[in-house]
């Protein structure tokens, strides 16, 4: 019997250094290609690909078996690296030089043919890619997208452990609590009629983990909210979640920026300036419309209320009046670029982006052509073209609503589609800024109460806290947001550790003590025990590697990802369950 083959080599990393060497490989057939009286079998693996050469002249044996393998099939070969001939030689690829000649086949695992080549840049929709995800994974990309986020992982470890950094697991089987986005519940059979909540961030758990004294604790661990999914949102995703005892914002913000730091140096190669930059949440809102400004490009907003206010046109002067803005954007160079059918795509978007209107003027060498110019004195039309800096060439659009709101966030998603459709996003850039001072409150017409903007944890500025029952809505949070060419990344704060304090939280957010405690009673309780200041952060661990790799989808970064409607067409998860396992958690199914 002949002697069991053991893999020796690796395919794509042979090069010329290992001419002459007898090695085994094991792999899968990316093609075979025959070519009078030769075959050609391009080998993968992990590393990449090497040619393999049967040659009935070399060994028949080999050769005849050759003939039996297709795409896909998983072969162990012996043979000898040579070099190829000059004009077979593919610079493209690290292992273009050489060639192995087999000298012994071995067929470890017959494969169907695949639905879809295992290739790069394949035409094929995206359920069929997930439903087959371990033949999508075996494309380069994909694996190429794996492995760096592992690499990112990496990073993040080594940078906290030498930074003293304790890794702590937390529960997956916890307390439903309020707040935040849905649960998902998880029926107790030992506790008829009664639930966990799957965590939808260890929060509760780290700040506990702080009054325990760890004083330093990070957790790369898996989230869950029952939310409507978009291209950066999964039902189950993963945190990076840090939390750090006797520190204020600064301190935070100090460490993560060397975090970040660190791992993008690490991963990508690419050196990142720090301090970022820090924007106040107001001055967000007021120059790029959200919260996460995209700031690789200009077309800021301008302020221009009070002129409108002064104008005859009725939509500029009435929203003014009832207490509404009038921002505008000034597109730079952009008059002749946009005929008046293009104009009128951009009045749509606005529309589309819930603007009641989209105002618009085109400053060209030969004058002002304007739908709302004949509204304006002389005198007032020159003072809002100074004020939007305007010169002759540019296109000036203008969003007015009685919802101050709405005319930021409407414009500013406006902003965004010109960025895009003028191509003024520089892909290559990683933009990071702070988002700090956001509001601790915000009023929720539905519930008619305060909520918490971050979570009724979070500390109100020192500054603000006066304010804190009297205006609350004034009040300004010791939170930031991480945002990377305007994506959120990251969001963390400065937490409440004064009983006082949290208790008067409580109060402008309409909790009762006893509903405090009856939700959030075992913190409560801990608090008790001496609490150390702390604060932290949480990073969106998917949308960070996907925006390093330039992704559009947090699903190409993430190895058994769910659909839109939150299922996994690989295992056809969620499914029914049998009647008796339903019985024994005490549960029935209303249809
Ligand atoms: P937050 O709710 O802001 O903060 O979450 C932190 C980060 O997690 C990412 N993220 C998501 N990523 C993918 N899919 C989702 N459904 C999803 N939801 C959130 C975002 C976000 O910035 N406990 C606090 C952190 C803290 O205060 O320390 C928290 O969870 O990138
Ligand atoms: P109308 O008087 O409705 O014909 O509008 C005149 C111009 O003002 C059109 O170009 C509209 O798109 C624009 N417009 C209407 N409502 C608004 C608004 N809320 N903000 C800015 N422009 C608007």
């Amino acid at each position: 019997m002949l002697e069991k083959m053991k893999r020796t080599h690796q395919c794509g990393v042979l090069t010329r250094e290992n001419l002459g060497q007898e090695i085994t490989l094991m792999g899968w057939v990316q093609t075979r290609r025959d070519h009078g009286g030769l075959i050609f079998v391009d080998l993968r693996d992990r590393s990449g690909i090497v040619q393999v050469v049967f040659n009935p002249e070399y060994n028949r044996e080999a050769f005849e078996a050759a003939k039996e393998i297709k795409n896909e099939y998983v072969i162990a070969v012996k043979g000898k690296v040579n070099e190829r001939p000059k004009e077979n030689v593919n610079p493209k690829i690290k292992t273009g030089e050489i060639e192995v000649y087999a000298d012994r086949l071995e067929i470890l695992n017959p494969s169907k043919t695949p639905p879809f080549p295992i290739e790069d840049d394949i035409r094929v929709d995206e359920s069929l890619r997930l439903k087959y995800r371990y033949l999508d994974l075996r494309r380069p990309t994909m694996l190429r997208n794996i492995a760096f986020r592992h690499e990112v992982k990496k990073a993040i470890r080594e940078f906290l452990d030498n930074n003293g950094f304790l890794e702590v697991e937390t529960p997956m089987l916890t307390r439903s609590t309020p707040e935040g986005a849905r649960d998902f519940l998880v029926p107790s059979r030992l506790n008829p009629g009664t639930f966990y909540a799957l965590p939808q961030s260890p929060q509760l758990f780290k700040q506990i983990l702080m009054v325990a004294g760890i004083e330093k604790y990070y957790q790369i661990c898996r989230c869950f909210r029952d939310e409507d999914l978009r291209a950066d949102r999964q039902p189950e995703f993963t945190q990076l979640d840090i939390e750090m005892s006797f520190v204020d914002v600064d301190d935070v913000i100090a460490l993560n920026e060397k975090l970040v730091k660190h791992v993008v140096e690490k991963t990508l190669g690419i050196s990142v300036e720090i301090p970022f930059k820090r924007m106040a949440y107001k001055d967000a809102m007021e120059l790029y419309g959200t919260d996460k400004p995209d700031t690789r490009f200009g077309l800021e907003m301008v302020e221009v209320t009070d002129i409108a206010l002064k104008s005859e046109f009725k939509v500029f002067s009435e929203a003014a009046k009832a207490g509404g803005k009038v921002k505008g954007i000034n597109v730079k160079k952009a008059a002749d670029l946009f005929s008046r059918r293009q104009i009128d795509e951009l009045v749509e978007k606005a529309k589309e982006f819930g603007a009641k209107g989209l105002a618009w003027i085109v400053y060209s060498s030969e004058g002002i052509k304007s739908p709302i110019a004949k509204f304006f004195s002389e005198e007032l039309l020159n003072e809002l073209l100074k004020r939007m800096n305007a010169e002759p060439g540019d296109l000036l659009l203008f969003v007015a609503d009685a919802d101050p709101k709405l005319a930021l966030t409407s414009l500013g998603q406006l902003r965004l589609h010109l960025g895009k459709q003028l191509n003024l996003i520089d892909e290559g850039a990683l933009n990071f800024l702070w988002v700090v001072e956001f509001p601790l409150l915000e009023w929720d017409e539905e519930e008619n109460r305060y909520v918490a903007m971050h979570h009724p944890f979070t500390s109100p500025m020192d500054e603000d806290l006066d304010f804190l029952e009297t205006d609350p809505s004034r009040v300004r949070a010791k939170a930031y947001d991480l945002v990377l060419n305007g994506t959120e990344v990251g969001g963390g704060s400065i937490r409440i550790h004064r009983t006082d304090v949290q208790e008067r939280m409580f109060k402008v957010l309409g909790f009762t003590k006893e509903r405090a405690w009856e939700n959030f009673g075992f913190l409560l309780k801990a608090f008790e025990y001496g609490t150390p200041p702390h604060g932290g952060i949480a990073y969106g661990l998917d949308r960070l590697v996907m925006l390093l790799l330039g992704l559009n989808s947090i699903r190409d970064c993430i190895a058994f990802p769910k659909t839109q409607n939150a299922a996994c067409l690989m295992t056809e998860a969620p499914a029914p369950v049998e009647p008796k396992q339903l019985k024994e958690l005490h549960i029935q199914i209303n249809n």
